[in-house]
């Protein structure tokens, strides 16, 4: 598998190199060519990442290359991971970095255009992630649009531990983030997603499965919702840089579920991947990346179908609508790009 990794010296790849390298995404029989692209300035970083790998004996790594050349970067690649860009903040929102990343993630994805394997599988993680991923696929034309996947799952791993904690509270036990099944994201990774748990259930062995959300006031949900939605924030405050380690675990778990080996037995039954609506699921407009839960298809060219059988309450779906229309906007704020 030749996996390309962009902001490769930056903080999520350190945690996430070593996840790929151990197998824990791709599988423990997968060899991996691994390529790190970041900036000329971070070159130097890049060199003590090569020496640290080399350090490591990692069971999966069959290459490395490191590279400053997004052209050189891209050969061949069967999955890229697009984690470059200027990161969030203290006290901005993550659509502030809409043009800063644009032009970032418009010559990644010309690069990938020209020279990846034209089934490449994506997934953006810079943010703003959504409205990047749309850049990338509107400008990689080569490559099938649902081939392109941006990150919401962070967001899940979210919800979903902040589920478990309750659950553990409500039935006196102990409950990992693990085994809540079925939550998921709606919408933009921005504080206007939505966090859905009406699916949701505790799987215990034995036992029969809990619903999640019965034990869930109004008031306790929207706590809850409002959580997740600043949580990169409320993260950003403590740390005064943006997640890193849970980012790369989201993206670790993101790629496995999507494309991982196919016997992994922790894989998520649905999990939420923000992807091209291409026509309108739920109502909502078509031309934008929207996070929706999705199911792993092996008989499918991109891996995944996306679930449109829920029975959504009108309230979820007003907060769904609200996230379409700052998804709408940001799209027309890249115009330019697209
Ligand atoms: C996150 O959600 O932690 C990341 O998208 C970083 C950020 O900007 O909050």
């Amino acid at each position: 598998m030749k996996v390309t990794i962009t902001g490769a010296a930056g903080r999520i790849a350190y945690s996430l190199i070593p996840l790929i390298l151990h197998g824990h995404v791709f599988g423990p029989n997968t060899p991996i060519d691994l390529v790190l692209l970041d900036i000329p300035e971070a070159y130097n970083k890049l060199k003590g990442i090569e020496l640290e790998t080399d350090d490591s004996s990692f069971d999966n790594l069959r290459s490395l290359k490191i590279t400053t050349d997004a052209e050189d970067a891209f050969v061949g690649c069967e999955v890229a991971i697009l984690l470059g860009g200027f990161p969030r903040l203290p006290g901005m929102e993550r659509r502030d970095l809409l043009k800063k990343n644009a032009d970032n993630i418009k010559s990644q994805a010309l690069a990938l255009n020209r020279t990846a394997n034209p089934n490449v599988k994506v997934v953006v993680v810079a943010n703003p992630a959504n409205t990047n991923c749309l850049v990338a696929i509107k400008t990689a034309t080569n490559i099938p649009p649902e081939n392109f996947t941006c990150l919401t799952r962070l967001d899940e791993e979210r919800l979903r531990g902040l589920c478990a904690k309750k659950m553990a509270e409500v039935l006196q036990q102990t409950v990992k983030g693990v085994d809540i099944d079925n939550v998921f994201i709606f919408g933009n990774h921005s504080n206007t997603q939505v966090a859905y748990i009406n699916e949701g259930t505790l799987q215990q062995t034995p036992g029969e499965p809990v619903r999640v959300a019965d034990h869930f006031s109004d008031e306790e949900y929207q706590a809850m919702l409002k959580r997740v939605q600043n949580r990169g924030a409320e993260i950003i405050k403590f740390l005064q840089v943006s997640s890193a380690m849970s980012a790369a675990e989201a993206t670790a778990k993101h790629l496995r579920d999507w494309l991982g080996a196919a016997d992994e037995s922790r894989r998520m039954s649905a999990f939420s991947m923000g992807i091209l609506l291409q026509e309108s699921v739920y109502g909502l407009a078509p031309g934008i990346v929207y996070s929706l839960p999705c199911v792993r298809s092996d008989s499918a060219p991109c891996g995944y179908t996306i679930r449109s059988d829920l029975v959504l309450p009108e309230t979820t779906l007003a907060l769904m609508r609200t996230s379409e229309t700052e998804l709408l906007e940001e799209r027309s704020e890249v115009a330019e790009y697209l």
